[in-house]
């Protein structure tokens, strides 16, 4: 589609910015919805942050994604934040209000629900969930099951202590758990999540015995390269539901393309392969 002068502008900043995913993600919904608009990678530098954002609306941007490493920054930079941004305490999606006001927001926490919603039908109210890890992905997870009114949220984690922060953080349903108490903790479990960088590309797979969990249980492993972990293959040996990392990238960017170009777009299998072609490239 050719760009005109009424074309709706948006685009990730990042430093640096050439791993983003979401100019090819939010490429191909501007193409499949054949809308005016454009969605590019701007590369900034840290000392520049605080500049190119308060240039958005100036440039006419209607918004951008934050991504590494600027999701905590992006929080004092922006006029008002949604509960979710606030609550996690990193932006990752931008939107220029008609006032060129600023509003942070975080998509993580809706993308990861609304994937689990789509691959496996679960639905976190009343639900007893197990997280694992304490960075930034567990706590947007931690606080969305939370938020969806889970029963009960067990975060475990390699070192307690950030576990412990976490849970005191964000309160409600929330505890923490030692990484020795996982057993445990997977007994009555209706939901395991992997919020760790464990069985990414180069790390470690995750080594943890499934056993305790119940038949029904469902098992959502964020990492997304490779999208079949060890995790997800034990667990789909052992007959359970199993949701793959990729979902969670592709929904979080759906709240934020809805409020820039006025559509709300579908996260599709020709979408999944057509941002699986270029991971596994
Ligand atoms: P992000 O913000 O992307 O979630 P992060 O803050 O680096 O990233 O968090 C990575 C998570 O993976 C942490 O929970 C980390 O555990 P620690 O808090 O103990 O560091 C977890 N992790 C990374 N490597 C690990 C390993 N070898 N064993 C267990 N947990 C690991």
């Amino acid at each position: 589609m050719s760009l005109t002068g009424q074309s709706r502008l948006a685009g990730v900043i990042g430093w640096p910015v050439s791993h983003s995913r979401s100019p090819r993600l939010h490429g191909f919904w501007l193409d499949e919805l054949g809308i005016d608009g454009a969605y590019v990678p701007l590369a900034v530098p840290p000392d520049r942050l605080g500049d190119a954002l308060k240039g958005l609306p100036a440039l006419g941007f209607r918004g951008a994604n934050m991504t590494v490493p600027y999701k905590t920054a992006a929080l004092d930079a922006c006029d008002s934040l949604d509960p979710a941004a606030r609550a996690i305490g990193a932006v990752n999606t931008i939107v220029v209000g008609e006032d060129g006001m600023l509003a942070g927001m975080n998509t993580d926490a809706m993308g990861f629900l609304a994937n689990l919603d789509q691959e496996s039908g679960f639905r976190a109210a009343g639900k007893n969930a197990v997280v694992l890890g304490a960075g930034g992905a567990a706590r947007a997870i931690a606080w969305a099951l939370a938020d969806a009114g889970a029963a009960r949220v067990t975060v475990v984690n390699r070192t307690p202590e950030r576990a412990e922060v976490l849970a005191a953080d964000l309160g409600g349903p929330l505890t923490a758990r030692p990484w020795t108490a996982l057993a445990d903790s997977l007994a009555g479990a209706d939901l395991l999540v992997n919020a760790t960088s464990l069985g990414m590309q180069g790390k470690p797979p995750l080594d943890v015995d499934l056993s305790p969990l119940g038949a029904d249980a469902v098992v959502n492993d964020i990492v997304y390269t490779p999208l079949k972990t060890e995790l997800l293959r034990q667990a789909r040996g052992r007959g359970l539901t199993v949701v793959d990392g990729l979902g969670m990238l592709l929904h979080q960017a759906v709240p934020g393309f809805e409020r820039w170009f006025g559509v709300t777009p579908k996260v599709t299998p020709a979408l999944r392969s057509f941002v699986l072609e270029d991971l596994t490239a």
